[in-house]
């Protein structure tokens, strides 16, 4: 089958498409907020000052300062209709930046950054690491690495967390609301269409081009950056780096 990012796509690349919905999905299972910011916590130590790349509608920030109150976050997204939700759900709790972080430009440094499915993200098969990008261009993509070491304090952690290998599947989300994904497989990467349906039929629809690299040629190019390799926290649930 061809894969719909051959298609122009005027709308690829951004979660504009799904963000009414995004919480629906999100809270039904997707992710369990709870146990990946106390993993979280656990790599950040004592390290308060963090920057969360891709904060979405904050679910990740918000249960992150359940864990400990003392975190001074900033979210950055590059997604309006996701950081306005962000805005709604936590206020002025946290601090947030609607920026690209390809360009990223904040005037501050951070003990830590993390991202869990926002930009960056790591993809487990029990065995290997996959690195995957919302950044679907390579050398963007090192750009965009090189923009957040930048706003890392020297020693500051990068954290990313892992997830399971994507699958296609449908899923009733609530009585009225199916949500359905489907994984196109190309060249250095994948494209991930996600459907929200109601009985009348399509209610959202958004593709998403993904970049993948291989687990060690990014962690060679993160130590190229300026970074150690530190590797998987005890629960495998997140990788992280060093600012050195
Ligand atoms: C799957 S959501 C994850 C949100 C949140 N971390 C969570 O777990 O609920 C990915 C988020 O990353 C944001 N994002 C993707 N590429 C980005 C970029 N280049 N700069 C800033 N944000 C980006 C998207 O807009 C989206 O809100």
């Amino acid at each position: 089958m061809n894969s719909p990012a051959d298609k122009e796509q005027k709308d690829l690349n951004t979660y504009e498409g799904i963000a009414k919905y995004y919480d629906t999905l999100m809270t039904q299972g997707y992710y369990d907020y709870n146990e990946i910011t106390k993993d979280l916590s656990e790599v950040l130590g004592d390290k308060t000052k963090i920057l969360e790349l891709g904060v979405g509608t904050g679910l990740v920030a918000e249960h992150l300062l359940k864990q400990n109150v003392e975190y001074k976050l900033t979210g950055v997204d590059n997604t309006e209709a996701m950081i306005n939700q962000a805005k709604e759900r936590l206020g002025n709790k946290i601090h947030y930046e609607l920026q690209d972080i390809t360009k990223l430009s904040i005037d501050d440094q951070f003990q830590g950054a993390f991202s869990v499915g926002g930009c960056w993200y790591f993809i487990d098969d029990g065995k290997d690491l996959e690195f995957c990008s919302h950044i679907d261009d390579y050398q963007t993509c090192k750009e965009s690495f090189s923009k957040v070491i930048c706003h890392l304090e020297i020693g500051g952690l990068l954290a990313l967390a892992l997830q399971n290998v994507h699958t296609n599947y449908s899923k009733k989300l609530t009585e009225e609301l199916t949500y359905s994904q489907e994984i196109f497989k190309e060249d250095n990467g994948f494209t991930k269409r996600y459907r929200f349906t109601n009985d009348k039929g399509l209610v959202a629809e958004q593709m998403y081009r993904y970049l993948t690299i291989q687990g060690l040629d990014t962690h060679k190019l993160f130590s190229e950056l300026g970074c150690e390799v530190v590797g998987l926290n005890s629960t495998r649930k997140f990788f992280v780096y060093q600012k050195r």
